[in-house]
């Protein structure tokens, strides 16, 4: 089927956010009158420099903050509908884990946020903790973690209610290389399943690896948009890669090359592999050699849950929790083209918010000893 008969999962016509400050002012005109659409099943990136909109647009379309013009529909539906919020999964850029909770519960949090029955929760968490490369972490608190180690936490919260749409702010950084590599594979491999991703990373090689498509955004404007195919390959150069060739034969085939081109330069070398590629290398030499780690162990297969059906749940705002401070405030009706940002509440009112929903959940800020993580550092370090 051609993409233009697909239904879009996201099509934003017009999208324009003007942030304004407290006379009504237009402050800055974050992102101007954009098009795109995002079709089922792809995964596509959307790059740009600092300040460049990539997070306002991110924003707008998990609804937390309202366009001040276009149109924009997920799913068909507009992205306050909590049945959209239902099929998306969201990694924030920033942390946002309650730092006391383990990270058993911290996936359980946000798996009760979907009202999924006791039974599917425990599934769903067991197979996630695994995926990401943290089922022997289970029982410590996301406090300690690693950057990387809550990025994977993060992650797998993004998969709790096996989403249609991931959107995936920065999802490698602070990963090692290693991380990095399985973080690309899964999302690949969530694609093969018919997920659609869209990611945004500053990481450009990270993005050829994965997008079919990027966009790409500069002073709220997108400045080049494309398959990396369509805009990456040079049309008027070719190379062939061969065995490689000595003496006579190189001779021979130089001799029908330059023939050929006739006085058009032309080069020969040696491809070489990707520094990526060169340290995964060296890394599973070492596993085979079983040089032990107590780092980040390796993530396991996809979580099975997320090959199947999808299960039916009733959305409780998992984005309102993962992102109380951002969310903008309804409009009054009469002036909806023109919102201001409500002033950030600090970390810790967030933290306090969250305990005071989930009594429960919490545990006290003594717990019960924990593993001490420098041994694991230590260990990711000498891997490194
Ligand atoms: N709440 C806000 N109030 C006023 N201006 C804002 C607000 N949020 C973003 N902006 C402005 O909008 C523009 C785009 O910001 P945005 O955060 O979308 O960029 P970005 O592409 O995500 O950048 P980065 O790569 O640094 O994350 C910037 O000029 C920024 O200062
Ligand atoms: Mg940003």
């Amino acid at each position: 089927m051609a993409e233009t008969d697909k239904i879009p999962v996201i099509n934003a016509v017009g999208l324009s956010k003007v942030f304004r400050d407290f006379w009504n002012r237009s402050k800055a005109r974050a992102v101007n009158d954009i098009d795109f659409q995002v079709f089922p099943g792809e995964v596509v990136g959307l790059l740009g420099p600092n300040g460049s909109g990539k997070s306002t647009t991110v924003k707008m379309l998990l609804g937390l903050l309202y366009p001040t013009a276009g149109n924009l529909t997920i799913f068909g539906q507009s992205p306050r509908d909590v049945r959209t919020k239902d099929r998306i999964g969201y990694l924030p850029e920033e942390s946002y884990l309650y730092k006391y909770l383990t990270a058993e519960e911290t996936l359980d949090f946000f798996a009760a946020l979907f009202d999924l029955p006791a039974a599917e929760r425990r599934r769903r968490i067991e197979q996630l903790l695994e995926m990401v490369g943290l089922a022997h972490a289970r029982r410590r608190t996301v406090g300690e973690f690693s950057k990387g180690m809550q990025r994977r936490i993060g992650l797998a919260q993004a998969m709790v209610n096996d989403p249609s749409l991931l959107i995936l702010d920065e999802p490698t950084s602070g990963l090692d290389p290693l991380g990095c590599r399985e973080v690309k594979d899964l999302i690949l491999l969530l694609k093969k399943r018919g997920k659609t991703v869209l990611v945004t990373s500053h990481l450009l090689s990270d993005v050829e690896d994965i997008c079919d498509r990027v966009i790409i955004l500069y002073g709220g404007k997108i400045r080049a948009t494309g398959t990396l195919d369509k805009l990456l390959t040079l049309p008027e150069t070719s190379r062939i890669s061969m065995p490689m060739l000595k003496g006579e034969e190189l001779n021979r085939v130089l001799g029908v090359l330059r023939k050929e081109l006739k006085n058009e330069s032309f080069t020969v070398d040696h491809p070489r592999m990707s520094l990526e590629d060169f340290f995964l290398q060296v890394i599973n030499r070492a596993r085979a050699e079983s040089v032990e780690t107590a780092g980040v162990v390796s993530g396991g297969h996809v979580a099975e849950y997320l090959t199947e059906g999808v299960v039916e749940t009733d959305p409780k705002q998992v984005l309102n929790a993962l992102l109380k401070e951002e969310k903008e405030p309804e409009p009054p009706p009469a002036t909806a083209a023109v919102e201001e940002e409500k002033p950030e509440v600090k970390a810790e009112v967030l933290e306090g918010l969250t305990e005071e929903e989930q009594e429960e959940e919490v545990r006290p800020a003594v717990p019960e000893p924990k593993e001490d993580l420098s041994e694991v550092n230590q260990k990711l370090k000498d891997l490194l």
